[in-house]
């Protein structure tokens, strides 16, 4: 299962990638928020990481003004890898398990695009099994 969320400046990205995601029968949760009302992006971001974190969802699309916010939040969340700068390759090479857009920097038609590559690319472990596993010793070690 996907999770998706967005603050008020990706809501508008948000609606556009959901009705892809409904085009293309792939199944989400979204956790809001629901309409522009103002709204704190770390909010959504840990109501989503909450999904991923307890199993209920294995990945997540998180979208906020510039991408950037969303994600910081995101990963201060023990678990989480979260990128909004490639969508394949963050999955091939880092296991990364949420995907993190700006609302007012990507339109609807690239970001649907790097949603497909996400969604259909699988981490390669391997030699990079063992940095991701370098990362989530990090988080252990600085108290996350
Ligand atoms: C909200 O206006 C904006 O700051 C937020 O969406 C995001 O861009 C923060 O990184």
């Amino acid at each position: 299962m996907l999770v998706i969320g967005s603050d008020h400046g990706g809501f508008l990205l948000k609606q556009e990638i959901k009705k892809h995601l409904e085009e293309n029968k792939i199944e989400y949760i979204d956790v809001g928020c629901y309409d522009e009302s103002s709204v704190d992006y770390p909010d959504i971001a840990k109501a989503a990481c909450d999904k991923i974190v307890s199993g209920e969802c294995q990945l997540g699309i998180l979208i906020c003004g510039t991408g950037i916010g969303i994600s910081m939040a995101a990963n201060k969340v023990k678990g989480i890898r979260a990128d909004c700068f490639s969508a394949k390759y963050t999955r091939l090479h880092n296991d990364a398990n949420v995907l993190c857009f700006g609302g007012r920097v990507v339109g609807p038609g690239l970001a649907c695009m790097m949603v497909d590559e996400f969604l259909n690319a699988q981490f390669e472990g391997g030699r990079h099994q063992r940095r991701v596993d370098k990362i989530s010793s990090l988080e252990e070690n600085f108290g996350k």
